[in-house]
């Protein structure tokens, strides 16, 4: 649904999502996201940040953060969490085709759990690749497309579903790839099964690493 700012509105997501997290984040993704941020430096865009949970993870290498958010309850959840953040975070509005930043002006692009949601991964990730100077990192940590095939098939057949009841999120997309074939050069990666909930079996394969644009 179109929102104002260049947003979108799902407040019954939003809330889902604020419900499910604190247990996924002690079962797990919080340790996820430490590793996803460790050593990151410099100025830092994070696209899709949800309800700020990324946050208190930024190190003090980090010069401050701007965080884009177009769900507006989930964005006033960030703003909130970006009170109690130990580096400066600015929280506004927009969309990942058309983020409100200058050329090469970011030292870190961060994509944590949404490249499964929004619209057109290339996009999203052309405008990342756009925001970053030459040398400049794209961490990522997110939920993927299974390597065993029966999983990698029951992943296709949610697809025709998931999205309508998960704001758009998709299981079945094979993300590593199109980061890959959006001129990044994967710095590191490593795989693992994170399946913090029984209905979570279609969105346990996951990826976290570090991509450079060169
Ligand atoms: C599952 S939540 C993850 C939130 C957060 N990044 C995290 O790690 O907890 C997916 C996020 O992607 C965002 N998103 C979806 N479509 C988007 C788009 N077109 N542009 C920017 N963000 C988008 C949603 O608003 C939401 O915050």
């Amino acid at each position: 649904m179109p929102g104002r700012h260049g947003g979108m509105s799902h407040p019954v997501f939003a809330y889902m999502y604020s419900r499910f997290a604190p247990g996924a984040e002690r079962l797990g993704a919080a340790n996820h996201r430490e590793e996803l941020l460790s050593g990151a430096s410099g100025r830092v865009l994070e696209v899709g940040a949800g309800t700020g949970l990324n946050f208190r993870h930024y190190g003090n290498a980090v010069a401050g953060v701007m965080a884009v958010e177009p769900e507006p309850h989930m964005r006033e959840a960030a703003i909130q969490a970006s009170l109690n953040a130990s580096v400066r975070v600015a929280v506004v509005g927009g969309l990942d085709s058309r983020l409100p930043v200058a050329d090469a002006t970011f030292d870190v692009a961060v994509a944590s759990l949404m490249l499964c949601s929004v619209p057109d991964q290339r996009v999203a990730l052309a405008e990342m690749y756009r925001a970053l100077r030459l040398g400049g990192e794209l961490r990522f940590y997110e939920h993927v497309q299974a390597n065993e095939r029966t999983l990698a098939s029951i992943q296709r057949a949610v697809d025709t579903f998931w999205p309508y009841v998960g704001a758009g999120c998709h299981t079945s997309r094979d993300t590593l790839k199109v980061i890959e074939q959006s001129g990044f050069v994967i710095q590191s990666v490593r795989r693992f099964r994170f399946q913090p909930c029984l209905m979570c079996v279609p969105v346990s394969p996951h990826i976290i690493g570090v991509a450079l644009k060169v």
